[in-house]
């Protein structure tokens, strides 16, 4: 049996008929770029959302660029952001001109640590930036909590959240800002790029519009420096056509990660979905000390693992410069060692989840380890991390 890491193509044969309609009636209607369309979706996503103000843009890092210039963020400037993420996060910072800091993770959700984002404000710290990473939304009471008491932006990084729930609330609703990616394998994705920013007030709404369309108020009419980001009237129809889907998707991603966590949680480190959450399973990640072998073993099986991610930003050779020594971020060094992402797609059938647990499970079968020894870690202590030792 094959289990790819992901399958696009069968995605699209699976809702031909709508998105083939949905782009035809672009191309008949001779209008490519903000339009009826953009504004059909922003709406929907709106509604999608609960409240709050959508507006659509090329990508996901623009998505969070246009939100850090929404916050008058540059030269000087310095944002707080995990570097346990995809550097696109980084990216987005560093096209401000301001400086990214880096604060470490929770090991139990993968997500901003609260305690260390404080530790690491200072007088220059303008925003910050919790990354709802795999599908789960970081600890927004805490996180917001510090940023009000040091009068911090807060901008969440959805990527990988959308739909996702923190005490009830959908992620991109909590902080200033929430920003989106629809790259073609994300929760919901176009076929293409991008991505869209919302806000829960009018005033950086309208900002928002602006500056993704080269800062016009209206046509020739340049109120503020702006960029070319705008999320195209095909893409637009396209995720039109996908979002009442969305939810059905993340209900069988749900579905998915139980029952792979059913068949491993005795054998590797098994997500931990938070009581106040609900999880939407971008990704299904797993922990185990004997990764690189576990995923050359799933290959020969024909089961394609990931790693997301294998080197965390601060320690990248592009941002060698920030000057950031290895151990600077113990927990977010330490499970970028350990992280597998097994395949996780909505279309992905039962047969296939139990055949890559099975082969799970025959991997760690097929060898036998040494006694593990108790690791030192500062965050350790907590069961899952018990666990993860043994793996
Ligand atoms: C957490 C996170 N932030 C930002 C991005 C950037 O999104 P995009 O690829 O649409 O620019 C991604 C996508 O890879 C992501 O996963």
């Amino acid at each position: 049996m094959k289990v790819p890491f992901g399958n696009l193509k069968a995605h699209y044969h699976e809702y031909k008929k709508e998105i083939d309609t949905a782009v035809q009636r672009v191309l008949d209607s001779g209008y490519f770029i903000l339009g009826p369309e953009l504004t059909k979706f922003e709406k929907e996503f709106e509604e999608y959302l609960g409240n709050g103000y959508v507006s659509g843009c090329a990508n996901g890092t623009d998505a969070i660029y246009l939100a850090l210039m929404a916050c008058d963020v540059g030269l000087g400037d310095e944002v707080l952001v995990v570097a346990h993420t995809a550097v696109p996060t980084i990216c987005a910072v560093r096209m401000t001109g301001a400086q990214p800091v880096f604060v470490d993770i929770d090991v139990n959700n993968y997500t901003m640590d609260a305690v260390d984002l404080e530790s690491k404000i200072s007088e220059k710290t303008k925003a910050v930036i919790p990354v709802h990473l795999y599908g789960q939304m970081a600890d927004m009471d805490a996180i917001m909590a510090v940023a009000k008491k040091h009068n911090l932006k807060v901008i969440e990084d959805c990527a990988q959240s959308t739909g996702a729930l923190y005490k009830g609330r959908m992620a991109g609703t909590i902080g200033d800002f929430g920003t989106f990616s629809y790259y073609p394998s994300k929760n919901i994705g176009a076929f293409g790029d991008g991505g869209a920013v919302s806000t829960n007030s009018r005033e950086n709404y309208d900002r928002l519009n602006m500056l993704r369309n080269y800062g016009q108020s209206k046509r020739y009419y340049h109120d503020t420096e702006g960029i070319n980001s705008r999320l195209d009237e095909i893409q637009a129809a396209i995720l039109s056509a996908q979002l009442p889907y969305v939810h059905e998707w993340n209900t069988r991603r749900r579905e998915i990660a139980e029952r792979y966590t059913r068949g491993l949680k005795d054998v590797v480190v098994t997500p931990q979905e938070l009581e106040s959450s609900y999880h939407v399973y971008h990704l299904y990640v797993v922990q185990t000390n004997q990764r690189e072998e576990l995923i050359e073993f799933l290959m020969d099986r024909g089961v394609q693992a990931l790693i997301h991610y294998p080197i965390p930003a601060h320690l990248q050779k592009a941002y060698a410069y920030l000057d950031y020594k290895p151990g600077s971020l113990p927990a977010t060094e330490y499970v970028c060692k350990r992280i597998v992402s097994l395949p996780m797609f909505p279309e992905l059938t039962d047969e296939q989840v139990d055949y890559v647990i099975e082969s799970v499970k025959d991997f760690f079968s097929s060898r036998t380890f040494a006694q593990p020894k108790m690791e030192s870690h500062p965050h350790a202590g907590t069961q899952p991390y018990e666990v993860a030792i043994n793996s």
